[in-house]
């Protein structure tokens, strides 16, 4: 059966390691059917919308969608709204799996993907000079993405983290916590713990390896999964999965369009091909994502995306 892979190179480096995760994708001769869309402040600015309808449909009518980056502005274009964003949404991709695996480090960051301080209530008051920002927290998101953090747990070494700051945000805060201690506690072969997320962070820098699972709110799970690719290596392989709402779930380097390195050939593309190869795992083809992850790990980045893909490609 031909698997439809929907292509959006997107912004800055997007479009210079996508066409290498293609290209390995491709080396593993299998039935996959690559069909490109478009998306982007690239896309915005020749036509006027980030996400065009057409992309959406065909993102709709394919069992996975490889993304590579688009560009958020610093300040507020209008019309302009993060692509990625619409997308999690529009497809219910309420889980981001985030793993970093490196020395001392193999651990997966399971970020809630729809609502939190991502819920796009900000507004400005007193003429400006107040700015105020919605933080949507609500119990089915906390349980379903908890539900997944638990599963990810018991496939991988049986701890979960769940990380917060009910301390402060007592309401918000407060109702992740409790739904998510609650649906762990129907995993009771799990060891379960929770943190705060300053102290998280904290752990994190000092000794990764006492994680396993962590599960967190949107932009808790944003930052520490960066930290986290940090102590992993580096970006340069940080890959991540956005799954839960079916069909088609997405696949992103956890990058993100670098403007200042865009241009010049040299973005890693092992973080391109290791969310190919979280792409190849979630389409039922594990043997060929763990083909892409062994040359993808065994092969250092030369400087030049090229030629890391060339030898990527060559291991294959
Ligand atoms: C990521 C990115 C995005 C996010 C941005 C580009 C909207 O940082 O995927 O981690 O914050 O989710
Ligand atoms: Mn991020």
């Amino acid at each position: 059966m031909t698997h439809t892979i929907t292509v959006i190179p997107g912004d800055g480096i997007g479009a210079e390691v996508i066409p290498a995760a293609v290209a390995a994708l491709e080396a593993l001769d299998l039935p996959l059917a690559f069909q490109y869309a478009e998306a982007g402040f690239g896309t915005f600015e020749r036509g006027g919308e980030a996400l065009p309808a057409d992309t959406i449909v065909a993102c709709a009518a394919s069992d996975a969608v490889l993304f590579g980056a688009t560009s958020s502005p610093m300040t507020r274009v209008p019309g302009y709204r993060s692509p990625i964003l619409a997308l999690r949404r529009q497809f219910d991709l309420y889980a981001n799996l985030r793993p970093a695996l490196g020395v001392g480090i193999d651990l997966l960051v399971v970020r809630e993907n729809t609502e939190g301080l991502y819920s796009g209530r900000e507004r400005l008051e007193d003429g400006g000079a107040t700015a105020i920002a919605e933080r949507v927290i609500t119990a089915r998101a906390s349980e379903r993405i908890a539900r997944i953090a638990c599963e990810q747990a018991r496939q991988r070494r049986g701890r979960l983290a769940v990380v917060h700051k009910a301390n402060v945000l007592k309401e918000t805060c407060g109702l992740f916590r409790r739904a998510a201690l609650d649906v762990a506690a129907g995993y009771p072969d799990l060891a379960v713990d929770e943190l705060l997320v300053d102290a998280a962070a904290m752990w994190l820098a000092r000794d990764p390896g006492r994680f396993d699972v962590i599960v967190t709110t949107n932009l808790f799970g944003d930052i520490l999964s960066d930290l986290a690719a940090g102590m992993a290596g580096g970006l340069g392989l940080a890959a991540s999965a956005n799954v839960g709402g079916g069909r088609p779930a997405l696949f992103e380097p956890v990058h993100g369009s670098a403007p200042d390195i865009a241009g010049q050939g040299t973005a890693d593309p092992r973080a391109a091909i290791l969310s190919a190869a979280l792409l190849l795992d979630h389409l039922g083809c594990a043997a060929e994502g763990e083909r892409l992850r062994r040359a993808a790990y065994a092969t250092p980045h030369t400087g030049d995306a090229g030629t890391t893909a060339q030898a990527i490609i060559a291991r294959i």
